[in-house]
């Protein structure tokens, strides 16, 4: 693993911070329109969607409660271990609620499964899934989000609250790193 700056580690800029911002406004209207009178409950995917979803939430003019759950795959590695845990759970009762999870990225799309799955089982009257990141894998049986702000190649990005090892999600646009820190 090789940490430089990000002027030297970032490839390219996938998306800059008025890109981000302009689209964050989009989707938080769209789930104004889905959710005006519904008061969702909207849970935040710690830690990577920290930045998205406080944007998102004041992208928003609906009432809402908003909580913060974390789950965690990936354990300082560029691949999913393929086994999802539930780090922090909601102090929300869901039962009958709204749920909004917020997720920065769906790569595989095993956290998404697990969260979705996990909550099914409390009896939310609905659950939708917003992913600020939809990658593109190749993978046609993975899970679909249901809101997404751009979808993106099968490449290593980072910044905007995604992480490489726990580096970079401070940036604040999307950028791909250079695969020669990760090779
Ligand atoms: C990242 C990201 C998503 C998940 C997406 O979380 O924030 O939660 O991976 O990948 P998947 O679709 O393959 O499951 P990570 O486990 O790295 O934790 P973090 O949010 O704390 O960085």
């Amino acid at each position: 693993m090789l940490i430089r700056t990000a002027k030297e580690d970032v490839e390219k800029i996938l998306f800059t911070p008025e890109q981000i911002q302009a689209r964050v406004a989009e989707l938080g209207k769209e789930l104004d329109a889905q959710f005006g009178d519904k008061h969702p409950l909207m849970l935040c995917v710690l830690r990577g969607a920290a930045f998205f979803f406080t944007d998102l939430c004041r992208a928003m003019e609906c009432h809402m409660d908003m909580d913060f759950i974390s789950a965690s795959s990936y354990f300082k590695g560029t691949k999913s271990s393929g086994t999802v845990r539930l780090l922090k759970d909601t102090v929300f009762d869901v039962e009958g609620r709204h749920i909004i999870l917020v997720e920065d990225i769906i790569d595989s799309g095993l956290t998404l499964m697990y969260l979705e799955k996990l909550f099914q089982t409390r009896n939310p009257a609905s659950i939708t899934t917003v992913a600020f990141l939809d990658k593109d894998t190749g993978k046609p049986d993975r899970n679909s989000v249901d809101y997404y702000g751009f979808k993106i190649p099968d490449e290593f990005v980072i910044g905007y609250g995604l992480d490489f090892a726990d580096y970079y999600r401070n940036l604040p646009y999307i950028g791909v790193i250079r695969p020669e820190c990760y090779e």
